[in-house]
């Protein structure tokens, strides 16, 4: 058996045969107590939390004035029943005021058909990402039935997106968080996926994708600063593995196609849709540019390899393309979003920060690992969105953690040009969270940067303020709240200037 085979064979073993709700909530709550880091992986079984005055340790800096807004997983149970895997619940949108009062903060779950469809029945109707629920198509059509806007928020033109993956984004009121319906660009994609991670360029357009892997569509959306839709586009492929990240750069839009197939016999099997995809790493990693001005193809060949996030891309003057994402050699790290919900964990090798550089006058590409620790959550400044960049924020996960312990510990800024850093290390009670930087609009280097940790010791959620020139000299103030909060995806920042 070659290792490639080897590798396919293991990750195969490691999935869920058949879903039991009980015994996976049962397996949870007898290890909840003695396994810390289960706090951020505990059901939010209220609809919406609220606290007028979170906890200060220093004063919010002067500048930093605004909102944060966050996404995630959070009703991992119903009925005695939990889901199988990390990424199933319905989103619980969480924002925090940030004036000249403190912070204030809401937590609202988004009021989707399922989630309201669900509520009312007391108990799973509808199979997720990771769990399929006997009775229940795994890729339902229309694929929003089965919406549970979980995986990030987009303040866009006026308007507050709540986004997914497979199907459309939810709009919510950002004032009440109340839930809106979804959003249609045009009659002509209603229903389409719109991506969890659009690119806003900074003359304020937005790109946008969504991947199709069953109907081998990748739908393109290229939206105004204004909301309206200026074109869209079909690219109809052959092999169309799930994408979850994308990036731009002046002429173009990258997409780093894993050897991942979603396996229709799978699907009609009972699995569930992550379950169903098949890693195929002698098929290799395909690298696939369109062009912004005519939407042709090109394509160019890499190692296999397996990508959440893409951390930015830009082109110079000759065309040749730079790109920094999170590479893994396999997908174990979707495969371990079932085992912490049975509360176990043993860690296996992650993502690496890795540059790849598309050259169109030979048609090669070629790759190299840059980051030296395992690495996720990627974040660039918003106004370097497809142009050229040094900076990539990013969380790592220090050598010493526990191999019983999941997630990261650290976060740190890499400049990718000189190897240059700046890290803060929280240490082994924390599971750490993305971290962005909190653009001020009108300036191209952001002041301070937000993320949220959570401190398994105290079982509180905590925002960290940092001085983004001093990442290194740790939080210059933290909110704490009285609660953990389950582990979030994605958020933005808004400054109350924007809107001035
Ligand atoms: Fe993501």
């Amino acid at each position: 058996m070659n290792a490639a085979s080897t590798e396919s064979a293991r990750e195969s073993r490691s999935r869920p045969s058949g879903w039991n709700g009980e015994m996976v909530h049962a397996a949870f709550q007898k290890v909840a107590e003695s396994r810390q880091w289960t706090a951020g992986y505990r059901s939010m079984d209220v609809d919406r939390i609220a606290c007028d005055a979170v906890r200060l340790s220093a004063p919010l800096p002067a500048g930093l004035r605004g909102t944060l807004f966050r996404n995630g997983p959070a009703r991992h149970e119903r009925g005695g029943e939990r889901y199988g895997h990390r990424w199933d619940g319905d989103g619980m949108l969480q924002r925090f005021h940030f004036t000249d009062r403190g912070v204030s903060h809401v937590g609202q779950f988004i009021h989707t058909e399922k989630y309201n469809t669900e509520t009312a029945r007391a108990r799973f109707l509808l199979s997720a990402f990771g769990t399929h629920i006997p009775g229940s198509d795994a890729a339902p059509d229309p694929i929003d039935a089965a919406n549970v806007a979980n995986i990030s928020v987009l303040h866009f033109a006026g308007e507050l997106l709540a986004l997914w993956e497979p199907g459309s984004a939810y709009r919510i009121d950002p004032a009440t968080l109340s839930t809106l319906g979804v959003k249609v660009w045009h009659p002509s994609l209603a229903g389409r996926p719109f991506s969890a991670h659009p690119r806003v360029e900074a003359d304020g357009t937005l790109w946008n994708f969504g991947a199709d892997p069953l109907n081998g569509e990748l739908t393109i959306y290229c939206v105004a600063r204004t909301g309206e839709l200026i074109r869209s586009h079909v690219a109809r492929l052959s092999q169309l593995p799930p994408i979850h990240d994308f990036a731009t750069t002046g002429n173009h839009l990258v997409f780093l196609l894993s050897p991942l197939v979603v396996s229709k016999e799978r699907l009609d099997g009972g699995a569930s849709f992550a379950e169903a995809c098949q890693w195929l790493p002698r098929q290799g990693m395909r690298a696939l540019t369109i062009d912004k001005r005519d939407w042709s193809e090109r394509f160019y060949d890499l190692p296999p390899g397996c990508l959440f996030h893409v951390a930015n891309a830009w082109e110079d003057g000759n065309g040749t393309i730079r790109m920094h994402y999170m590479r893994a050699d396999n997908p174990m790290s979707m495969i371990a979003g079932w085992s912490v919900m049975r509360g176990e964990y043993r860690h296996q090798e992650g993502a690496r920060l890795t540059e790849v550089i598309l050259d169109p006058a030979c048609g090669r590409a070629t790759q190299t690992t840059v980051g030296e620790l395992e690495s996720e959550f990627p974040s660039i400044e918003a106004s370097e969105v497809g142009r050229e960049y040094t900076r990539v924020l990013c969380l790592e996960r220090t050598s010493g953690r526990a191999l019983e312990s999941p997630g990261y510990d650290q976060v740190a800024m890499v400049d990718v040009d000189s190897g240059r850093r700046q890290q803060f290390t929280y240490g082994e009670d924390w599971l750490v969270e993305e971290h962005i930087y909190a653009d001020d609009p009108g300036s191209t280097r952001s002041r301070w940067i937000l993320g949220m940790a959570l401190d398994l010791r105290a079982k509180q959620s905590v925002i960290n303020v940092f001085d983004a020139n001093h990442l290194g000299d740790g939080p210059v103030a933290q909110a704490r709240l009285d609660r953990p909060l389950p582990l979030g995806l994605h958020g933005n920042f808004r400054s109350s200037r924007a809107d001035l």
